[in-house]
């Protein structure tokens, strides 16, 4: 497949500049009044295409359409601080079925989530009838590590695996598989909080994603590529509970040096 390139139209560039004073990788330059590539390769980031006045700057074989800004967005800042300060992890879901368009909403905001040298490693496993066969896989792996896990936790000790002990009968599931974990967490985070602004509550599976990248059968149930791993498990449906209050947390630790 050919690899995608900056392509800049040089009949409509107006020698501007903006795109090279973007370009993090240091690859336009702009002469005779043009913009120029400096090498082929680059990680193709598009800031210089979202910045271009003249639309004159695209990357080939690309197949997401660009979207033209319309105006600022500008969230609350106190509404978000609130946002993050009463969500919970929710391990009571109603029966209610998640439609299939919000789970495309939330998949969406991990398709768009920056990734680190823009690799864009990260996809998406949505388990539906495949959820409780996957789970029950995951509940094996974990019911033969116990007896170890319990020699050194308490917690776990006191903690009964059941059949129902990564997904919590939740009705939607979404392991984010990733090259590199952070992008994969990230991913996760802005997922999160598209669901919340549906309505949804979330779980972070911690555990299903380590039975997942613990067992071949999971891997190779949930068609994890060579390469890469589960970053993160999201357990998502409408919560049973409601929480009253905020939770109690640490105080601040932040230097300021
Ligand atoms: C990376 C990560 C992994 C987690 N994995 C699990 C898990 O496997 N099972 C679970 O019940 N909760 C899991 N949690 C939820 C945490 O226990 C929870 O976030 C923490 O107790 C604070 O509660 P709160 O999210 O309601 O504020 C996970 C959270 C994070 C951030």
């Amino acid at each position: 497949m050919e690899r995608s390139r900056v392509i800049i139209d040089r009949a409509a560039c107006i020698g501007c500049g903006l795109c090279s004073r973007v370009c993090a990788a240091h690859n336009i330059a702009v002469t005779d009044h043009k913009a120029v590539t400096v090498l082929d390769d680059c990680m193709l980031c598009g800031q210089c295409s979202a910045v271009c006045p003249q639309k004159a700057i695209s990357l080939s074989g690309c197949p997401d359409r660009q979207i033209e800004k319309k105006g600022e967005v500008r969230l609350e800042p106190r509404d978000v601080l609130e946002v993050i300060r009463f969500r919970r992890s929710i391990r009571s879901f109603k029966e209610t079925p998640v439609p299939g368009e919000v789970i495309a909403q939330v998949l969406e905001a991990g398709r768009l989530t920056h990734t680190a040298k823009n690799s864009q490693d990260v996809s998406f496993v949505v388990l539906d009838k495949e959820k409780d066969r996957i789970e029950k896989m995951a509940v094996r792996v974990f019911r033969t590590i116990k007896p170890v896990a319990d020699l050194f936790s308490p917690m776990a000790k006191n903690n009964k695996i059941d059949d129902n002990f990564f997904f919590f009968r939740a009705p939607a599931v979404i392991v984010i598989l990733a090259k590199d974990k952070t992008n994969g967490l990230l991913a996760a985070q802005n997922m999160e909080f598209v669901a919340e602004a549906h309505g949804l509550g979330v779980l972070y599976s911690g555990f299903f994603t380590m039975a997942a990248n613990a067992s071949r059968k999971i891997k190779k149930a949930l068609g994890v590529p060579k390469g890469e791993k589960a970053a993160m498990t999201l357990v998502l449906g409408y919560p049973d509970v409601r929480f009253l209050r905020s939770t109690p947390h640490k105080k601040l630790d932040a230097r300021f040096l």
